[in-house]
């Protein structure tokens, strides 16, 4: 029996991805990747809707995927590529652009979002399409399961529907994407503001980078906001620094969040942190120096894109191949 496909990406927006990624999103790519043929993508296409540096998006990318790789992407199980390596992204994306609806475009709660402040004219037309490249990068590669946070869920409900539309007046053609939206649990919040999602838009202090020294790690979790009660309780409502820290723990040590109330019981949030810090540390620390190793031999890093990109192009050619014939372009004759 052949698996069901998977796909997901991250932007390569930042020098370093934070234990919100981490623990929220590729700790599930990593299990996934026995029992789906899974394709993970760096989403450099999507990164340069806001402007980017040159030298730090070529330096971004390249962290971003040693990180994939540190964390435990297997190369030789999933196709890990950097989507602008693939072509038939940017093709797809502008074909499904004629099939989506100016109207069903300007809904996209995300776009309204960020372009509340500085209004639509500084945002760029690529940040109004955004989610019609993301509908292609999930579609090129017939994904049946895509996993996102709570925020992408109305970009991929516009991906179920363009599928289907496009299905509909063509003929199948797209497999319709599930999404595998992450449990509350792996949830993590920034350790400033615990009632706000971890975050690099959010207070620097608050945000705990995968690639950061360990001392800095240290120092900000001994400084992460608690309250004043010193019951070591899981509540989201009324302790929500306090069960931050609970929850960054259970995802790591895989303790039940009642058993791990129990084990602090008579404890002081100091005992907590010190603990929550060691059990951060001694994962993060590995993944850390390995990201680092593969960063110092970058023509290796850069051939297994390169072999990431040669399994994902012979799918994505296929399916596009499939979409140009159906809506009535003639064959190029390549
Ligand atoms: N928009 C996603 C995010 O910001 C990133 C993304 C781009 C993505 N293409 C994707 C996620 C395809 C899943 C599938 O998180």
């Amino acid at each position: 029996m052949t698996k069901p496909n998977v796909l997901s990406g991250m932007q390569p927006s930042a020098g370093s991805l934070h234990l919100g990624n981490y623990l929220g999103a590729l700790i599930n790519w990593v299990e996934m990747q026995d029992d789906y043929n899974a394709f993970y993508c760096v989403v450099d296409l999507h990164a340069i809707t806001v402007a980017q540096d040159p030298a730090e998006l070529r330096r971004n990318t390249r962290v971003t995927a040693a990180q994939y790789l540190a964390a435990g992407i297997d190369e030789n199980k999933s196709a890990l590529f950097v989507q602008s390596h693939v072509p038939a992204h940017a093709q797809l994306a502008w074909v499904l652009m004629t099939m989506t609806g100016f109207g069903e475009a300007g809904r996209m709660t995300q776009f309204k979002d960020k372009t509340q402040k500085g209004g639509t004219d500084v945002a760029s037309v690529g940040l109004f399409t955004y989610p019609v490249l993301m509908a292609a990068d999930i579609l090129l590669y017939q994904a049946n399961k895509v996993p996102v946070g709570e925020d992408q869920r109305q970009h991929l409900e516009l991906t179920r529907d363009l599928a289907t539309r496009f299905n509909s007046r063509f003929g199948e053609t797209f497999a319709i994407p599930e999404g595998v939206i992450f449990k509350e649990t792996a949830k993590i919040f920034d350790l400033q503001n615990p009632t706000a999602k971890m975050s690099k838009s959010g207070d620097p202090k608050g945000l705990v980078n995968i690639m950061d020294d360990s001392s800095v790690i240290l120092k900000k979790i001994k400084s992460a906001v608690t309250d004043t009660d010193a019951e070591i309780r899981f509540d989201r409502e009324t302790k929500p620094g306090v069960s931050n820290l609970l929850g960054i723990h259970s995802a790591i040590s895989g303790q039940s969040i009642e058993s791990l109330e129990d084990h602090f019981a008579g404890k002081g949030y100091g005992d907590l942190k010190s603990e929550v810090a060691e059990v951060v540390l001694s994962r993060i620390e590995p993944i850390r120096d390995r990201a680092n190793e593969l960063l110092t031999d970058e023509a290796e890093l850069d051939r297994l894109l390169a072999q990431g990109a040669q399994k994902a192009n012979e799918l994505a050619e296929k399916t596009l191949g499939m979409v140009y014939d159906r809506i009535g372009f003639i064959p190029s004759g390549r």
